[in-house]
């Protein structure tokens, strides 16, 4: 018996990866975050008792552990995007451990890239921004760390991917002002990939007076830095003619004829 935590994705059902979609079609059991998954994504299971965990603390999600090792049943654990990121993951593994149930991670499109793909973006570009931050803001039931505040990781300028944070987008817009200028492109995209996708592409000292606060509550991620920018001009030396690697070689420049 093994349980499986998978990385769903961002929501529509064909961006989950093919060994995600293979054991959920194979597992008896299967535990879902009903908040953030759609049901679209069930119809990769067959067969399997189907359970919502938006509705459980920990103890009866332990419980569903419990029961399908006696009954010897492997579990899919549905999370949304990739389990690594704001999962709640860590605690179910202690709570295996300490039980000596076996477990596996399969890895998920997380909902930062999905929105990156949404607009059309790159989150690095050379020579603006080769960083990228994943962070949120405080919430109920996650505290964050004081050093890792909005307001001190603006300080880098880097590109910011920040989860959970509808509900605080004008304390969220005050913080990156103090160290992003007022043009620094910014996105919000709302239940990227779902069929009522919705996105604003427009700047850091626009999106409060362009948006209504309450078309983002729920769901959103919010991108912002300068590499979200559409004319950038520099270019990487990858592809350049001119730039030799392990895999090509430059083509070599004619010699200047002699005058
Ligand atoms: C509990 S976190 C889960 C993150 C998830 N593990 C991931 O990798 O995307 C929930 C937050 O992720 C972001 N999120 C998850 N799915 C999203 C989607 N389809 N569209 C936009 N943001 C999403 C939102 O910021 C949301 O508040």
């Amino acid at each position: 018996m093994k349980v499986y935590f998978i990385g769903a994705g961002p929501g529509a059902p064909d961006l989950i990866t093919l060994r995600g979609a293979n054991i959920l079609g194979r597992a008896r059991m299967v535990l879902y975050a009903g908040s953030l998954v759609p049901l679209g994504m069930l119809q990769h299971c067959h067969d399997a008792e189907l359970i919502d965990t938006s509705k459980l603390d920990l103890d009866q999600q332990e419980a569903c552990y419990l029961r399908a090792q006696a009954a010897g049943c492997d579990v899919a654990r549905l999370h949304s995007g990739d389990p690594a990121i704001y999962g709640a993951t860590a605690e179910q593994m202690r709570r295996l451990d300490a039980l000596g149930i076996e477990y596996e991670i399969v890895p998920g499109v997380s909902s930062f890239t999905a929105a990156a793909a949404a607009i059309q973006t790159e989150l690095t570009k050379p020579a603006v921004s080769q960083t990228v931050i994943l962070t949120r803001v405080s919430g109920r039931a996650s505290a964050v760390p004081e050093a890792e505040s909005i307001a001190r990781l603006a300080e880098h300028r880097a590109t910011l991917c920040i989860f959970l944070s509808g509900p605080h987008l004008k304390k969220i817009v005050a913080d990156l002002r103090l160290h992003y200028p007022d043009d620094t492109p910014l996105a919000l995209v709302y239940r990227v990939t779902w069929p009522d996708q919705r996105t604003y592409q427009g700047t850091l000292g626009k999106v409060l007076k362009e948006t209504k606060r309450r078309d983002w509550n729920l769901t959103t991620m919010l991108l912002v830095g300068a590499a979200l920018g559409r004319d950038l001009q520099t270019e990487s030396s990858l592809y350049s003619k001119d730039f030799t690697h392990i895999f090509r070689v430059a083509k070599k420049k004619k010699p200047k004829a002699a005058k």
